[in-house]
Formats: C-alpha cells, sequence, structure tokens
C-alpha cells in the first residue's frame, strides 16, 4: 500500500486527513485524547476499523497525559477516555471491541508501575494496529477466490486500506485477488452524501493500480440490468448474531438490487464486527448526522434554507440478502445464525 492510514512515530498518531482526499494528501497529528475523539467524530479517520484503531491510540494517549500516581486513579483515567472515544461513532461495534482490549490490558497491570502500565498500554494499541493488517490480509486470502476472474465488481463506500489500518477488507479482498493474478474492474458508488466512494475509494483504487470506473449511487440498478455487474462485495460495521449487516446508508439498496437481478452479494468483515450481544439489525443503533452533509455540497448550499433533513449514517442489510460473509477464519454462509455461533464456539 503506498500511504499509512495510521501511524505512531516519534510519540505522535498521524492520521491520513480523509476529509482532504482526493485533493490534497495531508496529515492530521493527534496527541491527545480529545483530538483523537475530534479526528473520529469528524471523519478525519473513518470506516470500522480504522477508528477502532485510532480510539486505542487515543487511550495510549490518555494514558501517557495521565497525572495518576496510583493504580486505581490510572484505572480512572483510562476509563473515562474510553467513554470519551466510546461515545464518538455508535454503530462500528469494533470500536468498543478495541476499548475493551485497551481496559483489559490496564486491568491485567495492576501490578505494574504507572509508568509501565503507560508502556503496555501503548504496546497494546501497536499490537492492535498490526493484528488488524495481518487479520485484513487472511480475510482477503479467503475471500480472493470468490471474485470473477476478467469480471466486475461493484463495491459501496470504502471498506479499503482507508478503512481499516491497512489492505482493507471488502477492498482487501480484491486486492489479494488481484495478488493470487485475477484481473477485475470494480465499479465505486460514489456514496452519498459523504462521497466515500468518489472521494475514498476511487482514490486508493487507483493509486494502488486498480481499474476503477466511478458510478453515481443511482446508477447501480442500471448497470446490474445490463449485466455489467457480476457481485458486490462491501464492508460492515456491525454484524448481528443473525447475520443482518449495518454498513454504509446505501448498502441495503444494493443488496435489493443485486438479488433482483440474482448477482452475489458478499459481506467482508473481520469477526470482531460480529456482535453477538446485537440479536438482529433491529437492535442495531444507527448514527444521525448533521443536516449539513445533506444540505451542502463542498461548502455549497444545494437545498432550501431550513428545509429538514433526515441523515442516518447506515443503513441495515437483512441477512436473507446476504450470499456470504468473509471473515479471516473463513467464509459464512447461510444459515448465519449457525456459522456465526459455531465460529464463536470454536474460538
Ligand atoms: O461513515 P464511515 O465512512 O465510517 O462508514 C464506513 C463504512 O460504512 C464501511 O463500509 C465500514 O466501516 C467497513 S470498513 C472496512
Amino acid at each position: 500500500m503506498n500511504f499509512k492510514t495510521i501511524e505512531w512515530k516519534e510519540g505522535k498518531l498521524i492520521l491520513i486527513d480523509q476529509r482532504k482526499l482526493p485533493q490534497k494528501e495531508a496529515d492530521f497529528i493527534c496527541q491527545t485524547v480529545a483530538e483523537v475523539a475530534v479526528a473520529i467524530r469528524e471523519m478525519v479517520v473513518r470506516g470500522a476499523p480504522a477508528i477502532g484503531v485510532t480510539a486505542a491510540f487515543g487511550v495510549a494517549l490518555a494514558a501517557r497525559d495521565s497525572k495518576a500516581s496510583t493504580f486505581s486513579d490510572f484505572q480512572r483515567d483510562i476509563e473515562s477516555a474510553c467513554d470519551e472515544l466510546f461515545a464518538t461513532r455508535p454503530t462500528a461495534v469494533i470500536v468498543g471491541w478495541g476499548l475493551e482490549r485497551m481496559k483489559r490490558c490496564c486491568q491485567q497491570g495492576e501490578s505494574l508501575t504507572v509508568a509501565e502500565l503507560k508502556k503496555a498500554l501503548l504496546r497494546e494499541a501497536e499490537t492492535i494496529l498490526t493484528e488488524d493488517i495481518e487479520i485484513n490480509r487472511q480475510l482477503g486470502k479467503q475471500g480472493a477466490p470468490l471474485i470473477p476472474d476478467n469480471g466486475t465488481v461493484l463495491t459501496h463506500c470504502n471498506a479499503g486500506a482507508l478503512a481499516t489500518a491497512g489492505h482493507g477488507t471488502a477492498l482487501g479482498v480484491l486486492y489479494s485477488a488481484r495478488e493470487a493474478g485475477k484481473s477485475f474492474q470494480v465499479f465505486a458508488d460514489e456514496t452519498r452524501p459523504f462521497l466515500q466512494g468518489a472521494r475514498l475509494t476511487a482514490w486508493e483504487l487507483a493509486k494502488n493500480g486498480v481499474d476503477v470506473t466511478l458510478i453515481t449511487d443511482n446508477m447501480a440498478g442500471h448497470f446490474m440490468q445490463k449485466k455489467a455487474i457480476d457481485c458486490v462485495i462491501v464492508g460492515a460495521d456491525r454484524i448481528a448474531a443473525n447475520g443482518d449487516v449495518a454498513n454504509k446508508i446505501g448498502t441495503y439498496g444494493v443488496a435489493v438490487l443485486a438479488k433482483e437481478h440474482e448477482i452475489p452479494f458478499y459481506v467482508a468483515a473481520p469477526t470482531s464486527t460480529i456482535d453477538l450481544k446485537t440479536p438482529t439489525g433491529e437492535q442495531i443503533p444507527i448514527e444521525e448526522r448533521e443536516p449539513q452533509e445533506v444540505t451542502h455540497f463542498y461548502g455549497q448550499v444545494i437545498a432550501p434554507q431550513g428545509i429538514q433533513v433526515k441523515n442516518p449514517a447506515f443503513d441495515v442489510t437483512p441477512h436473507r440478502l446476504v450470499t456470504a460473509i468473509v471473515t479471516e477464519r473463513g467464509i459464512l454462509e447461510p444459515p448465519f445464525d449457525k456459522a456465526i455461533q459455531k465460529i464463536f464456539d470454536q474460538s
């Protein structure tokens, strides 16, 4: 990958500022937990695994800044940093998963000095980052056989290297398929209103030499009808225990279209995205974002002033529309409730 989404360097967390892409490759530097929370909330960094990893570094920064001299005071500082970071974006379950890991690392270090604990928490965040890349590589290998050679794949939003610590999930499958010698084209939905498809997916695929064609969201049905799409692959922010999938707003519509046209609809996500505590998609909290994302386009007003707006950032695709879920531990097929339970019983 010829860019780094998240990097820890000389005591600073360096994020590629995704709000500025594709016009500018600029860094956003975080030195405090508050700066990390802003970066996540304002989508400097976005994509479920990427915000999970970033949040873990936020905890490491809070640890570094802690003035506590006892374990219990230190632990209180860590818990309050976790609460602040947890509140940033509610749909991606991996954020809570990463924060729980950081809390556990703290608890397990009760016998350590505060200085040692600070080091241990930084090490844990670094481990979460390197593991994320490794998991995505494994996931990519698992999913690569699903990609048709010389075919055309549609994706929605950005589930690539920019949405993770590296390699990506849905796009990771495509990168791995290419490494395995396959050639294919990708159609990227622009993904209104935040334009992750146009700004980020088109940018990273082109930068990595993948043949990519940008379309607006409302063109997907047309190209499916014209038999121009062989399969769909998307990422996920949370997968319920029954296999329902929360992902970027518009994913559900693409899945319905894929079903109508008998096109396989694949979801690629690490097992940390599966939430056994959420029985079905109905219980997944859906983040509502600022109306300005809908009423404005690059700072230009495009709607009447004072108009009512809704801006859910995610939707839920019912499991019956999903052909398979690609994870780092294998490909899950329907019935998803049983396949998911089996994978967790084995761990
Ligand atoms: O609002 P975003 O840009 O964070 O939404 C991102 C998505 O919906 C991705 O598809 C999902 O997080 C999977 S990323 C590997």
